[in-house]
């Protein structure tokens, strides 16, 4: 008989009894399930709720069940529905009565928001790590290339000489905001929601706040019935992964683009590409590829849990079983993603020669040509006037800006000197480029540097948060 099935007098169909079962994915919430139980088990037994003999017989139990799952001699049952009667079923089978007091001043509700509040505090701990040795890569990769010169763009169109490590720095910028999302995160999860019953609260004397420190949460719910209803750490958790893949969508789109044989400027390492089953000369960014395809499915996840909540009324409703999926797939997918880009920017080659090359024979300088004009006192729009001729001037005759002589240059205006030469090297529009946050060296360096200091605090972030998720996990040993 189900553990509801007192009011019933038929069987479930069995088609209602697949479709309405979650144990299929909430199983991997065994851990959290059981740490949870452990938490409020121990606490009714400090309330005088249950007997010690039982509380401890409850945590014994516990503790079994679990190395049965560690060791893949639990088998989940599609008729108990979910992880939590799995393990309460299974745990009443072994010890008997005992076991059928844990659920006492409990409701599935809160033990379900319960469990996916640390397994995300969990996994959110796990990805931080991995988003620092992304960001660990990027400035490695930055240092190891600071001289390299390339082609900035807009519109994909040549514009500015850059260090191709002030582009490399511009992604960890952008992952630096993902782990501010991601410290967000966390702080939306760090509320314990146990105690909240099936909406209203219950009518034994519980002790939340003393589950919470069991537990190592930093606050508690206000409303019991926002408590078993708030998915919004979920949200933003999605959120948080949604924004990190749409960066990494962009890093990736850049790769196939460089490591194409029209651009030519990095070569992913052969462990990282794969190759055509008919043409034999291919090598090919499948995991670019797969990490930009892949972004689609986590703005679905973001999109289907935010349309899942937008109509339903207080409290639990079972649409909300639909918050897990998403979150697992999202975190399965982001942590391949994250630990493939750190090795792959370890490894990849990059040709700056060729770079460099490309410079030579663009006018990527244009714009400094005409801030020279502009610094000797012609109107900006004027000098911009003077260089778009002098560009025009040098495609009829097929050369370069830099190719072109003192006197035919003088001929478009009298304010060029001797010295013109030397600020159209490349090397000097990289180096002029001083503003605080500009592509000159020094602005670079200070770009790392700063980044360093970043990546040790987030260090120091990443181990209050494991040391609050190792002390949980603390309680089934
Ligand atoms: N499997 C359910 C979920 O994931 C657990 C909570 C069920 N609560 C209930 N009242 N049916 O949401």
């Amino acid at each position: 008989m189900k553990l509801w099935g007192g009011r019933f007098t038929k069987a479930t169909d069995k088609n209602v009894e697949a479709f309405n079962a979650s144990i299929q994915f909430d199983c991997r919430m065994y851990a959290e399930d059981i740490c949870g139980s452990i938490a409020h088990a121990t606490m009714l037994a400090r309330q005088g709720i249950i007997s010690d003999a039982d509380k401890d017989a409850i945590v014994n139990g516990l503790k079994q069940i679990f190395e049965q799952i560690e060791h893949d001699e639990f088998e989940f049952s599609i008729e108990l529905e979910d992880i939590h009667m799995n393990i309460e079923k299974r745990l009443t089978d072994a010890i008997g009565e005992a076991g059928k007091r844990l659920h006492t001043g409990r409701s599935r509700n809160d033990q379900v928001a319960l469990d996916t509040h640390l397994y995300l505090r969990r996994e959110i701990a796990d990805v931080a790590g991995l988003l620092i040795q992304l960001q660990q890569s990027i400035v490695k990769a930055a240092e190891k290339y600071s001289d390299v010169i390339m082609p900035g763009y807009t519109h994909l169109q040549r514009a500015q000489p850059i260090l191709f490590s002030h582009h490399l720095m511009a992604y960890f910028s952008m992952l630096s905001r993902d782990f501010e999302h991601l410290q967000f995160a966390w702080n939306m999860a760090d509320r314990m929601p146990l105690g909240a019953g099936a909406l209203a609260g219950t009518t034994y004397p519980l002790d939340q706040p003393y589950v919470a420190d069991v537990l190592h949460f930093g606050k508690l719910y206000d409303n019991s019935m926002d408590a078993v209803s708030d998915r919004d750490y979920i949200i933003v958790f999605l959120e948080f992964a949604a924004v990190l893949m749409m960066h990494l969508s962009r890093l990736s789109e850049e790769f196939i683009l460089w490591s194409s044989s029209e651009f030519k400027f990095i070569e992913l390492d052969d462990s990282h590409c794969t190759g055509s089953s008919i043409m034999p000369q291919k090598k090919n960014p499948d995991i670019c590829e797969l990490v930009r395809g892949k972004t689609g499915r986590f703005y679905g996840h973001l999109m289907a849990v935010l349309t899942m909540m937008k109509g339903i009324p207080m409290a639990y409703d079972k649409d909300m079983q639909e918050d897990k999926e998403g979150v697992f797939d999202a975190i399965d997918n982001l942590k391949f993603a994250l630990t493939i880009y750190a090795a792959m920017i370890d490894k990849m080659t990059v040709n700056g020669k060729h770079m460099r090359d490309v410079l030579e024979k663009d006018f990527s300088n244009a714009t400094d040509m005409a801030d020279y004009l502009a610094k000797k006192g012609l109107p900006f729009r004027e000098a911009h006037a003077v260089v778009g001729k002098a560009v025009h001037y040098c495609i009829e005759h097929g050369k370069v800006l830099q190719q072109l002589s003192l006197e035919e240059l003088q001929a478009m205006s009298p304010l060029f000197e001797q010295d013109i030469h030397h600020y159209l090297d490349i090397e000097t529009c990289v180096a002029q480029r001083r503003t605080y946050n500009g592509t000159a060296p020094e602005s670079v360096a200070r770009q790392i540097a700063s980044g360093k200091a970043v990546v040790t605090g987030e260090e120091g972030q990443l181990q209050s948060w494991n040391s609050v998720v190792s002390s949980v996990y603390e309680l089934i040993k």
